[in-house]
């Protein structure tokens, strides 16, 4: 197959794993004969500082004319503590994703066996946890019209029907996929948006009668998701819920350093880790790369390449049971990797299979 892909590297620690993405992803394409080209293109802070817009038009060029986007992070702490910065990082990213129609953000909450000790949760607990969130990306608070003067503000909770209709369709694709159990979180007791959601997940499911559909307030999902892991199999939700019940799930794996995610929509389909820039670790080389890593295994899979996903997946196991660890998940007394030595052993696993 051959792949146009787009590099988005960003800011802090997005160069360092990028780079470890792209490694992985040119070992996987010579070892089953893929051909892959690579445009890198300026997102984030980088693109403030260089061009003066998160998300340049070039940037906008390059997505679009490629198969898949490879994004690693953005945002810079020195937006975050300025209240009057006129251009944030994050824009670039948001931008992105309606420009390019990604509705549908796909992220699976998995866990390591060998690292079940980590999670801030008992490993009886999250030990076989193995959901998939699916968060609306382009409607919702996020993109809603806005307000603010000094005395007042507000963000409006916008969504309409083929909006709703069109991120279920993906919630119950995917729960058919799978344990055929999908959990439609909203706040329907509370939020007009939450009852058109609750409304019309009504109405679609019996066209899936094998798939078994609950309703979970987010407040009750949120206390679950830590209760009992396991009760999940796919979660579809609006955007800001979706937001937080991520990153909430994430940590149950252990480290944010893990977990990949998928957006996907109309557009060139974008893949990158669930987790931010990390700024303090910049150049440290102690960022984790494995989530990074799982989203190129997830952009082969996106492609039908489902060995070449798996290859990935097995080097990524077999780096962890072979101890070869990023600090934050390193055993006691275990040696000392970094981000680079990471991503050449797995990128060198890959080689000599
Ligand atoms: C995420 C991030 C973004 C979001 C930020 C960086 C704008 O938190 O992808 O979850 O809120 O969507
Ligand atoms: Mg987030």
């Amino acid at each position: 197959m051959r792949l146009n892909i787009a590099v988005l590297p960003g800011d802090g620690i997005g160069p360092e794993i990028s780079a470890r993405g792209v490694e992985v992803m040119r070992a996987v394409c010579e070892k089953f004969g893929h051909e892959a080209r690579y445009a890198y293109a300026l997102c984030g802070a980088d693109a403030i500082d260089r061009v003066g817009d998160p998300f340049p038009e070039e940037t906008y060029r390059i997505c679009r004319e490629a198969d898949a986007v490879l994004f690693s992070a953005v945002g810079d702490p020195r937006f975050d503590n300025d209240p009057t910065a006129k251009v944030r990082p994050e824009q670039g990213l948001l931008a992105m994703r309606k420009r390019l129609g990604l509705f549908a953000n796909i992220r699976p909450v998995q866990t390591f066996k060998c690292l079940l000790h980590k999670s801030p949760l008992r490993a009886e607990l999250v030990d076989g946890a193995d959901f998939l969130c699916i968060r609306e990306l382009t409607g919702g608070m996020y993109f809603g019209e806005k307000y603010q003067d000094n005395d007042t503000a507000y963000d409006t909770n916008r969504y309409t029907r083929p909006e709703i209709e069109r991120i279920l369709k993906v919630g119950f694709a995917y729960a058919m996929r799978r344990k055929r159990h999908l959990t439609v979180v909203d706040k329907a007791n509370v939020l007009a948006s939450s009852r058109l959601w609750r409304q019309i997940a009504r109405e679609m499911a019996p066209a899936y009668p094998e798939v078994t559909t609950d309703y979970m307030y987010v407040d009750n999902a949120a206390m679950r998701m830590i209760q009992e892991p396991r009760f999940f199999d796919v979660l579809v939700t609006e955007n800001t819920f979706g937001d937080i019940l991520t990153d909430e799930g994430s940590c149950i794996s252990g480290s944010m350093g893990l977990l990949p995610s998928a957006s996907t929509g109309e557009g060139t389909p974008v893949f990158e880790p669930i987790h931010g820039s990390w700024p303090q670790a910049k150049g440290l080389n102690i960022a984790n790369p494995l989530a990074q890593i799982l989203s190129v295994a997830m952009l082969f899979e996106h492609f039908g390449l489902g060995e070449e996903g798996a290859l990935i997946r097995e080097a990524v196991d077999a780096s962890l049971d072979a101890k070869v660890r990023t600090p934050e998940i390193q055993v006691e007394g275990g040696a000392r990797y970094g981000t680079k030595e990471v991503g050449d052993w797995i990128t060198a696993y890959i080689a000599a299979k």
